[in-house]
């Protein structure tokens, strides 16, 4: 007997009818060779936990160089470090940031010692070391001081290329400053050490865990006269433009999931690949909500990443990176 249907020329469950049938039509890959792990690094050998970000840790060096390994255990072959500098060791003029002999230094050799295979890739910014917690030098008046800053965000790069590092990640929303350590890692031979420029930064409320994580808060105002206004699309072509110009290798979009207009935006126009900071905030809200059981965490980050990917994005930051490739795993 025939089976009553519609006269449909066209079922599009068709194509999604069987697992395997779903994974030959897929539009997005999400992979673990796409992730890049935040990796957060403090001078005490014991690794700490960190309160505002749940299931992250303040490593010390022995720590940091056994969670790159789990990560790359994984597929989660990049990572990239911050460190945390007590309280009594910031100064309004950042110095710990270019310290050559500084933890960030001697973290980027002792992983590149033990998984010499490993992307490193360090932040550049003063805002960890600055007593003032802005990722520039303050005035008097209370300015942020662009060409004063990048002289010590060069050689802050300087630095970590001296200690091995393969990229450097300028987080700081400084004018000129991709182009100033690109010239500067040049005329040192560092021309193999490449530059991720936060491209497209914008003042976030979503900055709020980790700034609990470094204790890096800013003391006074806000980040607003150098990050992005959060209702710029435009802005970020022309951030854009100046990256490329001055010889960014890759540039990012950060935060992500709120930003992925932008991330689209971006990836249309950029000729270099694109990155997308999946952030603090964005971690812990995902983070919050499954451990009051009020959503599925598994779903919820590959879904998130699916949509970052979606975007445009060609690698993402995340927090959730190692959970993640175990869960891309299993699929
Ligand atoms: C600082 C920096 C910040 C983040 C990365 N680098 C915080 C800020 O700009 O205040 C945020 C990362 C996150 O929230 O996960 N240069």
């Amino acid at each position: 007997m025939e089976q009553p249907h519609l006269e449909l020329m066209s079922r599009p469950r068709r194509n999604r009818r069987t697992p395997a049938i779903r994974s030959l039509v897929r539009e997005t890959d999400l992979s673990p060779s796409r992730l890049v792990l935040p990796l957060f690094v403090h001078r005490g050998d014991d690794d700490e936990a960190i309160e505002s970000m749940p299931g992250c840790h303040r490593y010390g060096l022995e720590g940091l160089v056994d969670a790159v390994e789990r990560a790359s255990d994984v597929g989660v072959q990049a990572v990239v470090l911050f460190e945390a500098l007590p309280d009594e060791l910031k100064t309004p003029t950042a110095d710990a940031a270019a310290d050559p002999d500084g933890l960030i230094p001697r973290s980027i050799a002792a992983i590149k010692t033990a998984h010499p295979d490993v992307v490193v890739m360090t932040d550049v910014a003063l805002d960890p070391y600055s007593s003032d917690g802005h990722d520039g030098i303050v005035a008097p008046d209370g300015r942020i001081l662009n060409d004063e800053t990048v002289a010590i965000l060069v050689e802050q790069s300087l630095a970590h290329a001296r200690a091995g590092v393969d990229i450097v990640a300028p987080s700081d929303m400084m004018d000129g400053r991709v182009g100033a350590i690109r010239v500067a890692l040049d005329d040192e031979g560092f021309t193999d050490v490449g530059i991720l420029a936060y491209t497209a930064k914008y003042a976030s409320g979503f900055y709020g865990p980790f700034r609990g994580a470094l204790d890096s808060a800013p003391a006074h105002g806000d980040k607003k006269t150098y990050q992005m206004d959060p209702a710029n699309v435009r802005e970020a072509i022309r951030e854009l433009q100046a990256d490329i110009d001055e010889g960014a290798d890759m540039v990012m979009v950060k935060p992500a999931g709120p930003y992925l207009d932008v991330v689209r935006a971006v990836a249309e126009v950029s000729p270099v690949p694109v990155a997308a900071y999946q952030v603090s905030g964005e971690y812990l809200m995902i983070k919050a909500a499954s451990a009051a059981g009020w959503l599925d965490e598994r779903s919820i980050v590959l879904e998130t990443l699916t949509g970052i990917r979606r975007a445009g994005a060609d690698l993402i930051l995340t927090y959730h990176a190692v959970q993640a490739a175990g869960w891309l795993d299993e699929r």
